[in-house]
């Protein structure tokens, strides 16, 4: 079953805010999700640690280099969806996770100077696709962009990626306090209160098209014939 990682070695590009968002959106639509924290800081577990996980959502806290093949091919076996959180280095753990992704998501906040990380962990990619002599598909997620404008900057890197022939996701993760308050408050974005956050709906419209484009990626027959 498909393995999703999270992966680019910038720091604060937003991989646990968006694993935790994708996770609780699968999980929540009711597919079992198995949410493997493979960042030593433990970002993810300790969003997991507060109340409102969904009831479908594994989080695994204890992988390390040694043991992350393992868990993410038991996890693999048990539950529909396995996504992987990845620390912001590039070490041998993120190498292994991304050796058995179905599909790798490179989050980039809108600057040139993120982009260059992206194109580092695009590299990593495909140096794991000879390595291991299969496709692995990925695609580039923004994060942290302005709902409201649309910057030059993040259209000239965008024009950039498009023109190396780079995947990039239709759906980008706006900069919202939602996406914040949940490592606060625990849970998911629907579950949080207006009266702690506002523009919930915009969140939650937000956290449901990332799921949704996810879905529809990974039902692409070239990738489910990456992942056979
Ligand atoms: N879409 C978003 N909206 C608002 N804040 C965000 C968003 N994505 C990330 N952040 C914030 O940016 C910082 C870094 O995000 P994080 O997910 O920890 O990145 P990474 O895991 O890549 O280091 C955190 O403070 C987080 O709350
Ligand atoms: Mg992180």
């Amino acid at each position: 079953m498909p393995t999703i990682c999270m992966a680019s070695s910038k720091g604060g590009c937003g991989k646990s805010t968006s694993s935790v968002v994708l996770a609780t959106q699968l999980a929540q639509r009711g597919a079992p999700v198995t949410l493997i924290d493979a960042d030593p800081n433990r970002p993810v577990s300790a969003w997991a640690k507060r109340p409102g996980r969904p009831e479908h959502l594994t989080v695994l806290s204890d992988v390390s280099e040694a043991t992350i093949i393992d868990e993410i091919e038991k996890a693999a076996q048990t539950t529909p969806f396995v996504i992987v959180d990845l620390e912001g280095t590039a070490s041998m753990t993120v190498a292994y996770a991304i050796s058995r992704a179905d599909l790798v998501i490179v989050p980039v906040q809108g600057s040139q100077l993120d982009a260059a990380e992206a194109a580092k962990a695009i590299r990593l990619i495909r140096q794991q696709e000879k390595a291991f002599g299969r496709a692995i598909a990925y695609a580039v997620l923004f994060t942290r962009t302005s709902a409201a404008i649309r910057p030059r900057t993040l259209q000239h890197i965008r024009a950039e990626l498009d023109g190396a022939g780079i995947p990039i996701f239709r759906t980008q993760m706006h900069e919202r306090e939602a996406f914040r308050a949940i490592f606060s408050f625990g849970g998911t974005v629907e579950h949080l209160s207006s009266t702690q956050v506002g523009g919930l709906d915009a969140a939650v419209k937000n956290a449901r098209e990332l799921a949704a484009e996810v879905v529809a990626l990974l039902r692409k027959p070239a990738l489910k014939e990456a992942a056979a």
